[in-house]
């Protein structure tokens, strides 16, 4: 199963896109994350609605980007994030009121596995687009 540690210990050789940008917002969302494993109590609760709101800022960074560049699967990779801050949003809800059980079960449980797929094919191959079409630009601005 994936765990914090793992992923956090792992990034470079596994989850490492080689953007600096996507890679810095995917080791912010892991400390969150490890923040929000740790913490008890109210703690838990500011650091969850910090988390949804990094993952919302998140989102929406990659999708301009994947509008910007007409990225190909870009319908397929706007729900999938739509599906987990639905998921997200709703468990903030129950977690500000004091619920924050099963919150925290799905972070570990679900919320890491996602990010875990995500990245590996999502991101990455969002990615791999932003880069050809960088390479394209710095081409034409030099030429
Ligand atoms: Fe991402
Ligand atoms: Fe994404």
């Amino acid at each position: 199963m994936t765990n914090i540690n793992d992923l956090v210990s792992n990034f470079d050789p596994q989850l490492k896109l080689d953007l600096v940008e996507v890679d810095t917002i995917h080791q912010e969302f892991l400390h969150l994350v490890e923040q929000a494993t740790k913490a008890k109590g109210l703690e838990f609760a500011d650091i969850f609605k910090n988390l949804l709101a990094h993952t919302q800022a998140h989102f929406s960074g990659e999708e301009e980007n994947m509008k910007k560049i007409g990225h190909g699967s870009m319908l397929e990779h706007i729900s999938d994030h739509q599906r987990i801050l639905g998921d997200m949003s709703r468990f903030n809800d129950k977690v500000q009121v004091g619920r924050t059980q099963m919150a925290r079960a799905w972070m570990t449980d679900s919320l890491l596995q996602w990010f875990d797929t995500h990245v590996k094919t999502m991101d990455s191959a969002l990615a791999v687009d932003l880069k050809k079409h960088l390479h394209k630009d710095s081409i034409t601005e030099s030429a």
